[in-house]
This record gives structure tokens, sequence and C-alpha cells, in this order.
């Protein structure tokens, strides 16, 4: 595969803290470098990186942007899916995506009930806007790697549907394609 290849075929990847704290730099965004490294081990390309406050409106407009100007094939947001009173990721993601993606955020939710109750405490959502798809990830750095570990399996063949790449899931043998 010649390295222009690569690049068309690659995940592009967005990531978006939200954190008020991030945003106004009195925290290191150490969540936001564990989406970074996990990405970059998958062969993915980061995109655009970015730290927003806990704003609805804020976090609308610039998963807008992400989706619709920056062409991300997947944004993971991070921070922000919990009960407290600043938590807006989920309902900005709402306000953004046609359609809900349920499976991913059911997944991420049943297999991190395993390691924490605490688990179901995260309002994840995730779904499609346009050709990109919208991942919530909750905020401390050892939630995003145990969900993103989770979901990383159906990405590429997501990316793939959402580019129109894939005519039919199934192969003409019965087999399905490969993870
Ligand atoms: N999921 C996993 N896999 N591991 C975790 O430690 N923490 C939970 C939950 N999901 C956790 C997790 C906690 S404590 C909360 S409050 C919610 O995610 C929401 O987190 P957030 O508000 O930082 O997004």
């Amino acid at each position: 595969m010649t390295d222009a290849q690569r690049n068309e075929t690659a995940v592009r990847v967005a990531i978006l803290t939200a954190s008020d704290r991030g945003a106004a730099g009195q925290r290191d965004d150490l969540s936001g470098k564990v989406i970074m490294e996990m990405v970059q081990e998958q062969g993915w390309q980061v995109v655009s990186y970015g730290v927003v406050p806990d704003d609805r409106t804020l976090l609308k407009a610039e998963l807008q942007r992400l989706a619709d100007e920056v062409k991300a094939s997947l944004i993971l947001t991070t921070g922000g899916t919990g009960l407290g009173p600043r938590d807006f990721t989920p309902e900005a993601t709402l306000d953004v995506i046609h359609k809900e993606v349920p499976g991913l955020a059911e997944a991420m939710r049943q297999e991190s009930m395993k390691k924490t109750p605490h688990a179901m405490l995260s309002r994840a959502v995730c779904g499609v806007r346009g050709e990109s798809l919208i991942v919530n990830l909750p905020g401390s750095p050892r939630a995003v790697r145990e969900c993103l570990e989770i979901i990383i399996p159906a990405i590429p063949h997501a990316a793939k549907l959402l580019r129109g790449a894939v005519a039919d899931c199934g192969l003409p043998d019965g087999s399905r394609e490969p993870e």
C-alpha cells in the first residue's frame, strides 16, 4: 500500500476534551493524551485536537465544525458525560447528530460495569453526523482507556460504512469481514 492510499483509508480522528479547568489552562489534559496515544497505536490519523469548556453551545459548535469542516471520520470527546451541573457533552452531541448509534454506548457501559458500578452513571451518546461518527467517552484517563479499548474493534468498519465503501456487510461465502 502506498502512503497516499494509506492516508485515504486511515481513520481521521478529532479529539475534543470538554473541561472547564482544562480550557482555562488549570489542568493538564491527560485524557486527551491517552486518546492521542491509543489512536496513534492503531495507525489512525489525528486531524484535530482541542479543549473546550463544559458549555453546551460551544461544544455543539465545535462538534459541528469538526464534522462539517474538518470532516473527521471519528470525533472522540472526553468528559462531561456524568451528572454534574456542568456535564453537557451528551446534550451537545444529541443537538448535532443525525442518527444515534446506541450499540457503541451500550457496549461501553456494559463492559465498563464489570470494572466499576459507576460506569452506569455515564450518559455517553454516540451517533452520526454526515460522514462523522461522534463518540462520547467519560472524563478520567482510566475510563477513557477502558472505554476506547471496547469500541476500537468496530471503528474501521464503521468508518467504511460512513464513507459508503461497504456494499454488503456479509461476504458472498457467508463469512464476515475480518475485524
Ligand atoms: N467507565 C469506565 N470504563 N471506567 C471508569 O472508571 N468512571 C465512571 C463512568 N464511566 C468510569 C466509567 C464515572 S465515576 C462517572 S461519574 C461517569 O463515567 C461520567 O464521567 P464524566 O462525567 O467524567 O464523563
